[in-house]
């Protein structure tokens, strides 16, 4: 009787837990952040939809009228992102009776710039060839209506379809037509369609003696090329131009300025309306501090570009390091208009092999002070306009891996709006990416899925800072800003970490005083001071702004030393806890994203193991110190590791062994470092 009544309890509370488990619904990652809500023709169907001109042109309401539900917007590409906001709010149980949302884009220009090649290569990309295709007879149009959803649905309303190491081909007729052809599918979208140009294009397509662009002929050729393009695409949006950068030709090479180039450029294209991204991403080798180099350059000429100009500027001042302080850019140009260029695919965190999401690092940096006009100058006040480098590919997932999919969405939603926060960002995008499983209350998935994968993208970013470079180390990458070389210093000086770390026998960092390179007075008061000073330097910038000796002595009590290596052992130990948290979550999430996540944290793993032993091992040649006692051994010495390089395919991408570790090759040639 006792037997049976036990075994009876048993069986219930079996069948009661096999009903209650989580069935996953099956997915695959294609739909992106589009997967969880009603189809966006389904959510206008439901609505009374109507343009009202009262409204801002590109701004939405979403109200009920009695029982119906009405999205109002200014204009046709309102209206759609109207739609997409109820969509959203829907799936974030948002939606309820007396709905009402008043919305329109903080920025104007809200811009994806796509490093992608005429023979569909992409540039930085790591989720597979172009999506645009360049090189098929048609255009990918399912791929490209797929893409301007998805644009739309974020608020985006302009690409740049191709790399800023331009191809001059890009401006002849073949390429106009073709180009033609995307920009006519992605303004149903409210998308307008850029291209990158090359200085040289006169040169290379017209036979043109010359590029200066003061020379009439040259400025001719851009006002010809400017009404051919208008001819074919009316709403053409304008130039995105990288001149004097990295090797590319430019106005200076004419004896002109930045003003000059982009000025004469911003004539040709202004009968129609187009406009000028004049980048500043411009360094020179010489320069004892490349971080100096864009205000050095610009500065002199605030307030002499043209109306229709706008300078593009990465949001830090050397190059989208996991963590660097915001551009003193920002805060020095007064009277030019100034873009923001944020990087959305993942160059220097572990490309779409990591998990790194974006939203913190764009948060921290649209909401730095950089007290140009008084406290409360923002960058994301300074700024008009927004771009972002796209992270797309032809990979059916068009980004190489879900989770680099939330950096896009996150970027259209701070382009949108920079006042979101990331966390708010990351828990929309969760909701509307993953599928809930049958059979769980939404507390318990709330609690058991929603929260653990939000808290693992908060701290995602911060992992990959530990792993790769903490304290305001940057630059420590080899030739494929993969993984770790610090011990490269070959070749021009500004490519090689030895000029960031500048570590030796005494301590390590990059002086940015003002007994350095005073980097420190491009930022305004307090900033100059703060940063310049020991007592009050953000830890985490602190190898940034200063050249410390090892044995310094931080916050925590502990040595510069001793911290460098506890925050590298903390990167993998973060990347250990993502791994047992997504182990845990395979009841809520389709087997296949299930799968694709736990192979790529697997990788994540291994390669902060790799960029912890080749950093710290090497950094140890200097400090000549044992690793901390709380810390573990490191796990290859660094004679296997230094001057070791990455195996790569032929786009670009790591290649792994069997134990999903990246294949290492040794140098070549023999290396030796210097004593
Ligand atoms: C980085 C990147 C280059 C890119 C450049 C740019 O240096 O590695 O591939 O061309 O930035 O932004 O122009």
């Amino acid at each position: 009787m006792r037997k049976s009544f036990v075994l009876t309890v048993l069986t219930g509370a079996l069948l009661l837990s096999a009903c209650s488990r989580p069935v996953p619904v099956p997915q695959d990652g294609t739909e992106l952040w589009l997967a969880a809500g009603r189809p966006y023709a389904e959510v206008l169907a439901s609505v009374q939809a109507k343009v009202d001109p009262a409204l801002p042109a590109e701004g939405f309401h979403i109200y009920d009228d009695g029982a119906q539900r009405v999205v109002a917007a200014g204009s046709e590409a309102g209206l759609r992102y109207g739609v997409y906001a109820l969509q959203r709010a829907e799936v974030l149980g948002q939606a309820g009776p007396g709905i009402d949302i008043s919305e329109k884009p903080y920025y104007d220009l809200r811009l994806l710039n796509h490093w992608d090649n005429l023979d569909d290569t992409v540039e930085r990309g790591y989720a597979g060839k172009s999506m645009w295709e360049w090189t098929s007879a048609s255009i990918p149009e399912a791929r490209i209506r797929h893409y301007g959803e998805l644009c739309a649905s974020v608020g985006l309303n302009g690409a740049v379809l191709n790399n800023v190491n331009s191809n001059p081909l890009v401006l002849d007729a073949e390429h106009i037509a073709r180009v033609a052809k995307i920009a006519d599918i992605l303004r149903e979208y409210g998308i307008r369609t850029y291209l990158s140009i090359k200085w040289t294009s006169p040169i290379a397509l017209s036979g043109l003696k010359s590029g200066d662009p003061l020379d009439p002929k040259v400025r001719q050729w851009w006002k010809d090329k400017a009404a051919e393009i208008y001819a074919a695409i009316p709403d053409f949006g304008g130039f995105l131009v990288k001149a004097n950068s990295e090797g590319q030709a430019g106005p200076q090479d004419y004896g002109r300025t930045h003003a000059d180039g982009a000025n004469m450029l911003g004539e040709a294209v202004a009968p129609f309306g187009g406009i000028v991204m004049w980048r500043a991403f411009v360094y020179s080798p010489t320069s004892p501090d490349r971080a100096n180099q864009a205000v050095e350059e610009f500065l002199p000429l605030d307030g002499k570009f043209a109306d229709n100009v706008i300078v593009q500027i990465k949001n830090g001042p050397v190059d989208f390091q996991p963590r660097e302080p915001f551009s003193p850019l920002f805060g020095q140009l007064r009277d030019t208009k100034m873009m923001m260029e944020f990087q959305i695919t993942q160059e220097y965190l572990g490309f779409s092999h990591h998990l790194a999401y974006h939203g913190t690092t764009w948060e921290e940096c649209l909401d730095s002070d950089t007290y140009r006009d008084g406290p409360g100058s923002t960058v994301a006040k300074m700024v008009t306009a927004i771009a972002g480098v796209a992270n797309t590919g032809q990979d059916p997932n068009f980004c190489g891996y879900f989770f680099a999919q939330s950096n896009w969405y996150a970027f259209g939603r701070l382009a949108w709006n920079p006042e979101l926060a990331a966390e708010q960002i990351a828990d929309e995008w969760i909701r509307q990416t993953f599928l809930k499983p049958a059979g769980v209350s939404d507390k318990t998935y709330e609690a058991k899925f929603i929260a653990p994968v939000r808290d693992m993208m908060m701290a995602s970013r911060e992992a990959v800072v530990n792993y790769e470079m903490p304290l305001g180390l940057h630059h420590l990458f080899g030739g494929t800003h993969y993984g770790p070389a610090p011990w490269d210093r070959l070749g021009r000086p500004d490519w090689t970490p030895a000029y960031y770390h500048k570590a030796d026998s005494l301590g390590i960092g990059f002086d940015r005083t003002p007994t350095g390179s005073d980097n420190v007075h491009q930022y305004h008061e307090p900033l100059t001071s703060t940063y310049a000073n020991l007592a009050t330097c953000p830890e985490n910038l602190l190898l940034w702004f200063h050249h410390l000796p090892w044995d310094y002595k931080l916050s925590s009590g502990r040595t510069l030393w001793d911290e460098i290596c506890l925050h590298y052992d903390t990167g993998i130990r973060q990347v250990e806890a993502f791994r047992r948290t997504w182990d845990g979550l395979e009841p809520y999430v389709s087997p296949a994203l299930f799968a694709e996540a736990k192979r790529k944290l697997e990788i994540q793993q291994h390669d902060a193991e790799w960029w912890r032993d080749a950093c710290v091992g090497y950094f140890q040649t200097f400090s000549k110190r044992p690793l901390p006692s709380d810390v573990r051994p490191l796990r290859l010495p660094i004679d296997s590791l230094e001057f070791h390089q990455l195996k790569s395919d032929e786009l670009g991408m790591p290649v792994f062994d069997d134990d999903l570790r990246a294949v290492i090759l040794p140098p070549r040639r023999m290396m030796r470092r210097p004593q």
